[in-house]
């Protein structure tokens, strides 16, 4: 692949203290410092690091340290740390424990940050990654601010992990904020979908081959699936998720981001700016729906109980930190329409569910039927479609259904498929969306992070669902069978437009 067409991999990164707010939560130690601790095993971090977990838990640094060898050895694709790399690495971990809604915690984040930052010569260049509770965001950007703690002797960046917002007001206050403090250059919005190998590749495909592109629009579409399946449920998130539900947690971000990926007009270059410009016409161009149409066009579920994996799961409702009667859709299905010259009328079907019958991410873009049928006599129901799937995860690859003739005296036509497969083709294992986000990060590329309109694009894009829902209280919730895909409804969807949704 030529590295060139993703930007940053081949730069080089300087010296940072990265210092993470909630370091010593779940997603310091499922993602971040293993991811770290990857980054260093292939070299690519920068010497010398120090990372700084800030956070309310009685720890000192080596109970901060020896937690996370724990984590990393449970949590990292690589496994057990390797003993000598993991002494070396965690000389650079830190843990400050203090209340970071006051400015006193910051004046005392301050001082440690000197020694830290003397002891390692850091050259005072800073990430603030917030992975708290979201609704603590805001408060601690002001204090970065007011505390000084925003402008130093080197390059300061701060990136905001997902959920940005709970709607496009919310979004819109936390930009304000940021913005307020922080350059929009220094602010990396995660997304971690966009650090995923096969959503980059997206882009490659399209833009790095030929043939994609001329059939990539209206007059040879007839329709675009986005799937984001889980088999999985809550993973013990049920307070987060009963505030949060599928629309929020994966459909406005996730989901958003695929289909700007998928539907975008080729960029002039591969810059950051030039990438997003193009993403955010995209999701400015999604058809605003009217509250009528949100019925018609959104079908919206929680899981009941039933098996997964051979295993019973309990309903939704029965989950822990769920409320009895909660109105909490863990799925969603929905078709949308991009009014823009390449894709006016196609449909793209999204749908995204917790607890169904498999793990499965994927786009997949169905075309036209042919025009003329040649070999209808011999083919009674027809000659399907031709279908090119992304698969995003697992099983990474893409394959292209086409026509074959059967071999025979008769002139039969059977679908068959091409496949590529990463693991088959590439013999390096993909590293972790986390890894490369890290490292975009410390190399200061934004190209794979979320501006600030994209966020506020995505989020204006399902604001009327999220109206509509929260006005009609009885605005129908249904019910799927968990280990199913979910409701009949969602499958009406496609059905009344003569589709139907892929089985994985
Ligand atoms: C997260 C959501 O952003 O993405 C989770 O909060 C979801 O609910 C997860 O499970 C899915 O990510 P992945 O990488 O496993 O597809």
């Amino acid at each position: 692949m030529n590295e060139q067409l993703i930007p940053g991999v081949s730069g080089s990164a300087s010296a940072h203290t990265l210092v993470i707010f909630g370091g010593s939560g779940d997603l310091a130690a499922r993602k971040l410092l293993p991811a770290l601790y990857n980054l260093r095993q292939n070299n690519l971090l920068p010497e010398p690091l120090a990372v700084v977990g800030l956070g309310r838990r009685e720890l000192d640094d080596q109970s901060y340290r020896d937690r996370l060898r724990s984590a990393t050895q449970e949590f990292s694709r690589t496994g057990s740390p390797d003993e000598d790399s993991w002494t070396s690495f965690e000389r650079g971990l830190y843990f400050v424990r203090g209340d970071f809604g006051v400015l006193s915690g910051f004046e005392y984040l301050k001082e440690r940050l000197r020694t830290i930052e003397k002891e390692h010569a850091t050259g005072g260049n800073r990430i603030f990654y917030l992975a708290t509770q979201p609704s603590l965001f805001p408060e601690i950007i002001r204090l970065l601010g007011e505390s000084g703690l925003s402008k130093s002797s080197g390059a300061t960046r701060i990136v905001i992990e997902k959920p940005f917002g709970r709607d496009l007001a919310t979004a819109h206050a936390l930009n304000e904020i940021s913005n307020g403090v922080f350059d929009e250059s220094q602010i990396y919005r995660i997304d971690h979908y966009l650090g995923k190998e096969t959503v980059q590749n997206v882009l490659v495909m399209r833009f790095a081959n030929v043939m994609f592109e001329p059939v990539w629009n209206r007059q040879y579409v007839a329709s675009v699936q986005i799937t984001v399946s889980e088999a999985d449920g809550l993973e013990g998130r049920g307070t987060y998720y009963e505030e949060a539900g599928a629309l929020r947690d994966v459909v406005q971000n996730h989901i958003m981001q695929l289909l700007a990926v998928v539907a975008m007009e080729p960029p002039v270059n591969f810059q950051a700016d030039s990438i997003r410009d193009e993403k955010v016409k995209v999701l400015r161009a999604l058809r605003k729906m009217k509250a009528a149409d949100v019925r018609s066009h959104v079908v919206r579920a929680s899981y009941g109980e039933g098996v997964v994996g051979g295993r019973e799961v309990p309903a939704y409702r029965d989950e822990e930190g769920v409320a009895s009667g909660s109105q909490t859709e863990t799925y969603v299905a929905a078709r949308l329409f991009i009014d823009n010259w390449r894709w006016k009328g196609v449909p793209f079907y999204l749908r995204s569910g917790k607890r169904l019958a498999k793990r499965a991410t994927e786009i997949a873009i169905q075309f036209k039927e042919v025009p003329h049928l040649l070999f209808g006599l011999s083919n009674p129901d027809g000659v399907p479609p031709n279908v090119l799937s992304i698969r995003i995860q697992p099983d990474e690859g893409i394959s292209i259904t086409f026509e074959a003739k059967e071999p025979g005296p008769a002139m039969r036509v059977r679908p068959v498929n091409m496949d590529f497969g990463y693991g088959e083709s590439f013999s390096r294992v993909s590293s972790d969306a986390y890894e490369r986000l890290l490292l975009d990060v410390l190399l200061g590329d934004q190209t794979l992070f979320i501006r600030r309109d994209e966020t506020e694009a995505a989020w204006d894009a399902v604001m009327p669902i999220l109206d509509s829902w929260g006005a009609e209280a009885d605005s129908p919730l249904e019910t799927y069978v968990a280990g199913s895909w979910g409701p009949r409804s969602a499958g009406d969807l496609l059905r009344e437009d003569g589709f139907r949704w892929r089985r994985f």
